[in-house]
């Protein structure tokens, strides 16, 4: 046995005990070498070679001859700390508070068969090389300085995106009205900062896109939900309120496209009220039997804020999107994105300006949009084959569809749910899109999401939803 352990080093070895019976070092992890945590701890050396011996000798930790020092298996972890006073919140803003009393989302499942998540795509669907190269290249134009980026996003991307957006979607506007944002996600939540005031209304869709809804809240908005039907949002009867947030060219989740009466009707509303909409475009990239539909911004460029994202054709785990804005509040969604984050990342930036730009992005679209098209039609032969008594809603564009089970009551849901689960399908059901004070359907629904899946796990998961279907109908 060596030296006794110092003062650094007892200290050291108390710090070390504390993470691993807290669990922040799991039995089996690594810890850092002698050398990083003597230079991170500021001590010699050999006093954390001493203290790491202690530990050895003690059964805390183990180690190979020329590895380093790993947690011992068996040790007792501490149970998850459980809320008291002292771990809550000293005090909270009414914006933490409105954002607590919202209910979470369900949580991803791992599921054996199938997870028909929605917004999940294939990983073997990203562009790895063509990805890796255009990163590559980005990072290899070197700046003389590593400095702050535009907060509007890169001169490149932007001027990459006016081009596609004009090839892709009709959409004819200036780089200057494009900001870059992390997932067009950051673009709703810098809506709702700019457009609302605490007791503004706002309208939304019901059923509707949760996560927007959510944004409005929070930002102390008040809901004015607008019920749609085949022809998407019905406008018949709009209230006064200061925005409204749609989904025309595929409503999230039903499906239905916004007819070209209501488009006149929400931008007749929004010039006479003086609101904003914000038109959420996500999936725009997929139409699988219907020819494409300009978006509501090419009719009126000064009410309609466009939303994109690149969740949907490249990947949801890049948070990459962008919004086309009106030329009046360009410099207002500038500044609230400086003060949010400063700018998405560059290199990320340049990397999609250099995909678009070399056409390598539209090349993707079109082999990722047959894959999905092949995915879709495997989804509703295979719910046609085994699941009869189930309408198919929203299966024109897009990457999902709603199914909906025809003489199971909507009550149901979270028991099917758990046995799809228990047999290895995961389920996302309709009812928290829709708001809760309003009517809904009476029968039981769910989101299919299917870009995630190959075509068979696909067939396996229509499978097991059929016989877990069939289960429920008998018990009525
Ligand atoms: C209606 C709707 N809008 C937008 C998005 C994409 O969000 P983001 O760009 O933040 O990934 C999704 C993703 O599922 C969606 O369903």
């Amino acid at each position: 046995m060596g030296q006794l352990p110092n003062g650094v080093a007892r200290r050291i070895i108390a710090a070390i005990k504390e993470q691993i019976h807290s669990g922040v070092y799991q039995p089996g992890d690594r810890l850092p070498s002698t050398r990083a945590f003597a230079t991170d701890w500021g001590a010699s050396r050999t006093t954390v070679t001493a203290a790491y011996g202690q530990l050895i000798a003690e059964g805390y930790l183990t180690t190979r001859p020329g590895s380093r020092a790993i947690v011992a298996q068996g040790l007792g972890v501490a149970a998850a700390p459980t809320a008291s006073s002292a771990d809550a919140p000293r005090y909270l803003s009414a914006f933490a508070l409105r954002l607590l009393a919202l209910p979470a989302p369900a949580a991803a499942q791992t599921a054996r068969i199938a997870d028909f998540r929605y917004g999940d795509l294939s990983g073997a669907d990203f562009p790895v090389l063509a990805w890796r190269r255009a990163l590559t290249r980005a990072s290899l134009r070197r700046a003389p300085q590593l400095r702050y980026g535009d907060p509007q996003g890169s001169a490149a991307l932007r001027n990459a995106l006016q081009a596609y957006l004009w090839r892709a979607r009709g959409i004819s506007c200036t780089p200057d009205r494009i900001v870059i944002v992390n997932g067009s996600q950051q673009g709703l939540d810098l809506c709702a900062r700019l457009l609302l005031d605490p007791g503004d209304p706002f309208v939304i869709e019901n059923p509707g896109y949760v996560l927007a809804r959510h944004c409005f809240v929070a930002a102390g908005g008040v809901a004015v939900p607008v019920p749609v039907d085949a022809d998407g949002l019905r406008t018949g009867s709009l209230p006064t309120a200061r925005l409204a947030y749609v989904t025309p060219s595929h409503q999230f989740p039903l499906g239905s496209v916004l007819s070209a009466a209501r488009r006149r009707a929400l931008l007749a509303w929004a010039a006479r009220t003086r609101a904003y909409v914000i038109e959420d475009d996500y999936d725009g990239e997929y139409r699988h039997d219907i020819a494409p539909i300009p978006p509501l911004q090419t009719l009126d460029p000064a009410s309609v804020i466009y939303a994109g994202t690149l969740s949907k054709t490249l990947s949801p785990t890049l948070r990459l999107g962008y919004l086309v804005v009106p030329a009046a509040l360009s410099r207002a969604f500038v500044e609230a994105k400086r003060l949010t984050d400063r700018h998405t990342p560059l290199p990320e930036q340049d990397a999609l300006a250099d995909l678009l730009a070399s056409g390598a992005y539209e090349r993707h679209v079109r082999s990722i949009r047959r894959r999905n098209t092949e995915r879709r039609a495997v989804l509703l032969q295979a719910l046609a084959d085994l699941c009869p008594a189930v309408t198919i809603a929203g299966a024109d564009t897009g990457l999902h569809v709603v199914a909906w089970i025809d003489g199971v009551a909507a009550d149901r849901e979270p028991a099917i749910i758990e046995t799809a689960r228990a047999a290895g399908v995961g389920l996302y059901p309709v009812s928290p899109m829709y708001d809760a004070t309003e009517p809904r359907p009476a029968a039981a629904g769910f989101v299919l999401g299917y870009a995630g899946l190959d075509p068979d796990a696909l067939r396996r998961g229509v499978a097991v939803l059929a016989t877990v279907l069939a289960e429920h109908r008998r018990i009525g």
